[in-house]
């Protein structure tokens, strides 16, 4: 919805940047995308790369995990930004240089103008990463897709960028996509949540739901290897024992049954569908889990997540 931020959250190789990638029409040629992605009430997945172009970058932009691989070396900076708002809002070279400044101001990079000539390499990786944001922001687009986009960078730094798509979101009412590990940030930035795990999405809520009470065994581990300030710091902080499955050879029946405590027969046999757990929610409350049992009820209900700050 229009100034909402889904949090995505899921371990490394969850399938999170490889979804959002998917929305983009950003698959590999190899790759094969089915369902539906619709955007403002419009299928877009599979629309023609000129179609696409009309939506991407103007009113679905991406913030990618990687920035020295979503930059091109070749060019300055001022030419991949000054392009996009060339492109899309039809502006000259002086306002479309101006508004470039601007952005970066904004993502705080120093000596903006001086900078702005400069090609990729000149800049440090968090200064890259932030030129991506400021990218990604030229055009106000009605929806952002961040993937990580604070990862690279020092905690200051992160804080500014998490307050800017703060105000992007109040001022402008875009919609934000937030992927990322840090489940402080989601706590802090998000309304509602998506947590992946094995390449699909496996429970859904709002940032209550979730943080309070999880649904999915997978999440509920999750929130428990958390590490929380007020715990007492002798006691081990819980892991999920077990790895990963591999997407290439997934065992039939639920994706996470060799790690889950609860599992039963069912769990080897079937993989279980997301389905809702509230119909009034819909899938906005859903969870992928054979296990019928009521939410269980998170430590973090005492001592909420801290905010990201
Ligand atoms: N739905 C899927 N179907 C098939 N393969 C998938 C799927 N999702 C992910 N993969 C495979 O898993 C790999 C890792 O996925 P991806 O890069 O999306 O993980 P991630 O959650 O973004 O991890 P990280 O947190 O490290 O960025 C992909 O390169 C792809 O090969
Ligand atoms: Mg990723």
């Amino acid at each position: 919805m229009p100034g909402e931020t889904v949090g995505v959250v899921g371990e490394s190789g969850s399938g999170k940047s490889q979804l959002f990638m998917t929305v983009m029409g950003l698959l590999a040629g190899n790759g094969r995308a089915s369902g539906s992605v619709r955007f403002r009430g419009r299928e877009i997945l599979g629309l023609p790369a000129p179609a696409l172009n009309r939506i991407r970058g103007e009113k679905i932009s991406m913030i990618f995990q990687d920035p020295m691989t979503s930059l091109n070396p070749y060019l300055k900076v001022s030419t991949q930004m000054t392009e996009v708002l060339r492109l899309h809002k039809g502006m000259d070279k002086a306002a479309a240089r101006a508004r470039a400044v601007e952005m970066l101001d904004l993502v705080r990079i120093p000596e903006a103008r001086r900078r702005l000539d400069m090609y990729p390499h000149e800049f440090s990786g968090g200064m890259r990463q932030r030129v991506m944001i400021a990218m990604a922001l030229l055009c106000r687009p009605d929806l952002l897709i961040a993937d990580e986009p604070t990862t690279a960078l020092d905690v200051t730094v992160q804080a500014a960028i998490l307050d800017l798509m703060a105000d992007l979101k109040r001022e402008f009412d875009t919609a934000i996509v937030l992927i990322t590990h840090d489940l402080g940030v989601i706590a802090g930035l998000a309304d509602r949540v998506m947590v992946m795990y094995g390449g699909r999405v496996i429970e859904t809520g709002t940032v209550r739901d979730i943080f309070y009470a999880p649904g999915h065994p997978y999440t509920e581990a999750l929130l428990r290897s958390m590490p929380r300030i007020d715990a007492d710091t002798l006691s081990e902080l819980p892991t999920i024992p077990g790895q990963p499955p591999n997407l290439q050879h997934l065992p039939p029946g639920c994706n996470f049954q060799t790690r889950c405590p609860y599992r039963f027969e069912r769990c080897v046999a079937e993989d279980p569908a997301l389905l809702t757990v509230d119909p009034a929610k819909g899938l906005a409350r859903a969870k992928a889990c054979h296990l019928d049992r009521p939410a269980v009820e998170h430590p973090n209900v005492d001592h909420p997540a801290v905010g990201y700050r």
